[in-house]
């Protein structure tokens, strides 16, 4: 028989346990279907705010050893225009998660409504955006305002709450205590860290933005230490994201302690196709290794 993928966690029920990541594929609803047709148990959008954003100017995107790093700004077109993408995603039957951030907790709770109004299931707080002042690290480095924001997100939205944290901290744990003070039903580990690339020739910063977000392989050690500590300091569940690329980076992200995984960079690099390859190989690892459920293996690395 085959093993159940299938999971539930913080009130959200999923075929399996990949998603894609917030920011991989644009702001299109047409592109998160396809996503969500080659296989993937659910979709998370472009991180939207009120008014939307322009971006930075490029290079936003290059390529680094084990990796990329990214400054693109958070450009949007706003959370009217979203409310319509996830609008469309939803009737077309896909799980969609809105992500939303904001320069005020008000800002966030007004985003996270237009998400649920549109149809998502549940919101994830970008709370952790590396390379935008004031709306990402600034509020996800303070306990106090993760607290905060999540209040005022739990208090304008019935649907399910998961608040993404940044890796740039000293302690992680504390930040997810926070969140989950706040009421956040999950946590979101991790968005990506903060890195920087120089261009010798011009000796000058690479990137337009200066610093970026670093994600892809590189990333995954990290993640995965960030989801185990995390696992140890709350009782809500965790998606866990950063670097994953094949089947064994989900797994052993669950097994550190994620009841599901979110894919961005790999998707970049491979398509796609990379939900059903790990959805294929997690399945065959589950019956090789008497697993009835995906389920059983999460958190198994910290018995
Ligand atoms: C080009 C790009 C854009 C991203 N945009 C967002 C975003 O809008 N909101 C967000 O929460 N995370 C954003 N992320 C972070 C990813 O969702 C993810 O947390 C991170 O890339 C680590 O996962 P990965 O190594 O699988 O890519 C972005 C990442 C990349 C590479």
């Amino acid at each position: 028989m085959e093993p159940d993928l299938s999971v539930e966690f913080a009130g959200i029920k999923l075929p399996n346990p990949t998603i894609l990541a917030s920011g991989i594929l644009g702001v299109s609803a047409e592109i998160m279907v396809r996503a969500a047709r080659a296989g993937a148990g659910a979709v998370v959008t472009k991180s939207f705010n009120r008014d939307g954003r322009e971006g930075y100017h490029n290079p936003s995107f290059i390529e680094v050893p084990g990796g990329f790093l990214n400054a693109l700004g958070i450009p949007n077109p706003g959370m009217r225009e979203m409310r319509e993408e996830v609008r469309t995603v939803a009737k077309a039957g896909v799980p969609v998660i809105a992500s939303v951030f904001g320069f005020d907790a008000s800002e966030f709770a007004e985003a996270a409504a237009m998400g649920e109004e549109g149809g998502a299931l549940a919101v994830e707080l970008n709370v952790s955006c590396p390379h935008v002042e004031e709306v990402g690290v600034e509020i996800g480095q303070r306990p106090a305002r993760v607290a905060e924001v999540t209040r005022a997100v739990k208090a304008k939205v019935r649907v399910p709450v998961l608040v993404k944290l940044t890796p740039n901290v000293t302690s992680i744990e504390e930040i997810a205590k926070a969140a989950e003070s706040g009421g956040a039903n999950g946590i979101t580990a991790i968005n990506t860290a903060l890195g920087m690339a120089i261009d010798v020739d011009a000796a000058k910063p690479t990137l337009g933005g200066t610093v970026g977000g670093l994600s892809g392989p590189a990333l995954h050690s990290l993640a995965v230490r960030c989801v185990f500590q995390v696992k140890q300091a709350v009782k809500i569940p965790i998606v866990g994201v950063g670097g994953i690329s094949d089947w064994r980076g989900a797994v052993e992200m669950m097994m550190a302690g994620a009841s599901a995984v979110q894919i961005g960079t790999a998707v970049t690099n491979h398509g796609v196709e990379v939900f059903r390859e790990i959805t294929t190989g997690m399945s065959k690892f589950l019956t090789e290794n008497h697993y009835g459920s995906v389920g059983e293996i999460v958190g198994l690395a910290l018995r």
